[in-house]
């Protein structure tokens, strides 16, 4: 058997709090606090969980974008965090990013042609006409022709714009991509083009992603396991099917519960939950999600729930532990927590009634 191509082992990212005129730290933010997973070659994670729950500082951290405090991240084996210079950079080009934003995260000054050249040129890829046919290629391989190189950023739609930021990556002939949230900030009406364009890219290219999203829908077409997580740390994960037709934590559930589904079989109650996401400053002892958990027990405020493995789905739950440990079946589990869940929290009809807005 081979290797993961990305492994990432208990992995920290923690942002200093600095306070007064010597700006001495005072605290510190978790914003990634213990995560681990693995992605084999070829395949797709997707990452999900509410905003500030710390998606975004995984990808950064695994490409060392910023730097993790601690724990582990291998790429092909090799020891990201301990590497450095030249070998780093090799590296880096091996590893790419795609970002929310195409209007941000291309410089309006550069035509397509110096921002698809500058990452050559830093990995002194080429000389000056093979950037050319490169540039080319990956432009074409995005959709776009090869005219594109002598215009400007804001001369292109939105789509067009990421098929841009698509093909800066792939200039450099990657493995692997983040892609962090890269469909939010486009269209509807292009959303769709833009995933099947990264779906058909992964199939011609062989190409690794760490797929990013708020958008569940998205998430289980294009990933082939789901990691959910909370607080700065993972709390579920399983193949994308698995996890959308049987969670387990009840943080799944409720993610869940709020995604449309157009099958009448897998039309869920949407569960609304208590409570704002603590901040990641000070997360709550025991069970992260126990403030705003309806199942939560007296365990679950003192012992870090560890991790209960079933297949090929882990999770992080006391009670779904002892779901599991009962029945030793994971869909009589998830439907048990599911009925829990519908009864001890109001849907979102009562939930409205309760704050007022309806009578
Ligand atoms: N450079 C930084 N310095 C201090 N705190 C940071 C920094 N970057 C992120 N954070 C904090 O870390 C936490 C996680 O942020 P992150 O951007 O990773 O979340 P996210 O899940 O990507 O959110 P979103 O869905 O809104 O993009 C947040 O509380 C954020 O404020
Ligand atoms: S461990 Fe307890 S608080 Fe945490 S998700 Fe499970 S039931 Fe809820
Ligand atoms: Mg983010």
């Amino acid at each position: 058997m081979t290797a993961p191509l990305v492994e990432v082992a208990n992995l920290e990212t923690h942002f200093p709090i600095r306070r007064g005129l010597l700006r001495r730290q005072v605290g510190a933010v978790r914003a990634v606090d213990g995560v681990s997973f693995t992605i084999d070659k070829g395949r797709t994670l997707g990452l999900v969980g509410e905003s500030g729950c710390g998606k975004t500082t995984v990808g950064r951290s695994v490409l060392r974008l910023v730097e993790p405090t601690g724990g582990g991240v291998r790429f092909a084996g090799q020891d990201v965090r301990a590497t450095h210079g030249a070998a780093l950079r090799a590296l880096r080009r091996r590893m790419q990013v795609v970002f929310q934003d195409p209007y941000g995260s291309l410089n309006p000054r550069m035509t397509v042609r110096s921002i698809l050249e500058e990452g050559l040129v830093i990995h002194r890829l080429g000389d000056a006409a093979g950037r050319l046919d490169r540039m080319a290629r990956a432009l074409e391989k995005t959709g776009l022709a090869r005219p594109a190189l002598d215009r400007y950023p804001h001369e292109f739609s939105g789509g067009q714009r990421q098929r841009i930021a698509i093909a800066r990556a792939l200039v450099l002939e990657p493995e692997f991509l983040v892609l962090d949230e890269p469909i939010s900030a486009l269209d509807v009406s292009i959303q769709a083009q833009v995933v099947n364009l990264l779906v058909e890219l992964r199939e011609q290219f062989g190409l690794t992603y760490l797929f990013i999203s708020h958008d569940l829908s998205v998430v289980e077409y294009v990933s082939d396991d789901v990691a959910v997580m909370y607080l700065g740390r993972i709390v579920e994960r399983a193949a994308a099917a698995r996890l959308c037709r049987q969670p387990l934590h009840p943080y799944t559930h409720a993610l869940f519960s709020a995604v449309p589904a157009i099958d009448p079989a897998r039309r869920r109650r949407r569960i609304v939950l208590p409570g704002d996401v603590p901040s990641p400053a000070r997360p709550p002892a025991g069970c992260r999600f126990h403030p705003r958990c309806p199942l939560a027990e007296a365990a679950c405020m003192t012992i870090d729930p560890p991790a209960t493995v079933v297949a090929d789905q882990v999770v992080h739950c006391h009670v779904a532990a002892r779901e599991l440990a009962a029945t030793g079946d994971v869909s009589q589990a998830s439907a048990t927590i599911a009925r829990r869940m519908a009864a001890a929290v109001p849907s979102t009809l009562e939930a409205t009634v309760a704050a007022g807005v309806i009578h």
